[in-house]
């Protein structure tokens, strides 16, 4: 089931973080991305348990992914997939879905383009020495 995610969830939000990056906590704070208007996250939920989630920017008719992860034990059931799903439906209006991933992390780049992403540019040492790939799916 997927909810938006609330301030009661804050330890597995960071827990999940620290997955995408060991800096993830000092990088992001739950309460401020909750009272931001730009930025969404949206939580999947076994039980009462998050397993996953998805952090957005929405500006207008664009969405931004800033992070997605799912938990390691829940992998490969589609979560991420319904994740993604989710946000491109839950708005009325998105034209457009972009984001920024790591040229090595093929997991994720197999992810997206399953999920119909398409590599629209590539931004050199975006991430210290690697680089990123822009990658865009139009709705
Ligand atoms: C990337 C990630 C979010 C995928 O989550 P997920 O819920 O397992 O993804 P899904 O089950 O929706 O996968 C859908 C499809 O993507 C592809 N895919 C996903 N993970 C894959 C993997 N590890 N290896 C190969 N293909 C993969 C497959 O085609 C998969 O379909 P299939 O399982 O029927 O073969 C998850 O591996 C993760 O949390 N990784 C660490 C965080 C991260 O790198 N996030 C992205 C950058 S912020």
């Amino acid at each position: 089931m997927i909810n938006k995610v609330d301030l009661r969830d804050e330890n597995s939000f960071y827990e999940l973080g620290l997955l995408i990056n060991e800096k993830f906590p000092k990088l992001f704070n739950l309460g401020d991305l909750l009272s931001s208007n730009l930025d969404y996250v949206f939580g999947y939920y076994d039980n009462e348990k998050l397993v996953g989630f998805i952090h957005i920017n929405k500006l207008y008719e664009n969405i931004d992914i800033v992070n997605i992860v799912v938990d390691k034990s829940y992998r490969r059931k589609g979560i991420a997939t319904q994740l993604i799903n989710h946000v491109i439906d839950y708005f009325d209006d998105v034209k457009s879905i972009m984001l920024e991933v790591n040229v090595n992390n093929e997991n994720a780049i197999n992810l997206y383009k399953v999920n119909k992403f398409e590599v629209i540019n590539v931004r050199k040492k975006y991430y210290g020495n690697d680089d990123a790939l822009i990658m865009r799916r139009d709705v």
